[in-house]
């Protein structure tokens, strides 16, 4: 299934949500010159146990008890088999999560990054009380997003209309509009 990476990203940090996260970093790394665009995810939240872990890239595994598939976790793995990149997934128990996807930026397979700043809007107005930090590294240069540093500045909800507005303008002053 083809889907932006943004999509995939929301569909991660959601997992760490439901593990009860606190905090979400989110780092993406797109480094041109090692042709790589590098997605990590690292989490607060319960952690898998040994069971989980070996099981968290099959399609059918899933430890919610609404429904049969877990299917999150295995796209991820999908694509990063079909373009030759990698998925690394480290968690210890009562510690938190790290999800790494590395994948090589000129494989015609890559799904494009997609709109981050829909992603952070949907996270932030979904999980208010979840801290997000997302840095974004495009060649050396680095823009960056903490949920804490503008509920700060702006008071509770209110700021999420606000905030819209300055978020696209900022990121595509960082990216020049261009589409990766
Ligand atoms: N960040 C995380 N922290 C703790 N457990 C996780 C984390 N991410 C995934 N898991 C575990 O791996 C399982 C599979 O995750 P996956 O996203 O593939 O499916 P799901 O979340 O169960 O269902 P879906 O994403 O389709 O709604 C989860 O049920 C959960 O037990
Ligand atoms: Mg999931």
């Amino acid at each position: 299934m083809m889907e932006e990476l943004s999509l995939h990203i929301l569909d991660i940090v959601e997992n760490s949500i439901n593990a009860k996260a606190t905090r979400v970093d989110i780092e993406v790394d797109i480094n041109k010159e090692e042709n790589l665009i590098t997605i990590k995810v690292t989490d607060n939240g319960k952690g898998m146990d040994e069971k989980t872990l070996e099981n968290v890239k099959d399609p059918f595994f899933t430890t919610k008890t609404t429904r049969k598939v877990g299917l999150g976790v295995s796209f991820l793995d999908e694509i990063a088999q079909l373009t030759g990149g990698s998925l690394d997934i480290e968690s210890k128990l009562g510690i938190g999560t790290t999800i790494k996807l590395k994948l090589p930026i000129d494989h015609p397979d890559r799904p494009p990054l997609g709109d981050i700043v829909s992603t952070l809007i949907t996270l932030l107005a979904t999980n208010p009380c979840v801290w997000i930090v997302y840095r974004e590294t495009r060649n050396g240069k680095s823009w960056e997003f903490n949920s804490k540093e503008v509920e700060e500045l702006l008071g509770d909800y209110a700021w999420l209309g606000k905030i819209k507005e300055v978020l696209y303008n900022s990121y595509k002053e960082f990216t020049g509009g261009e589409l990766i």
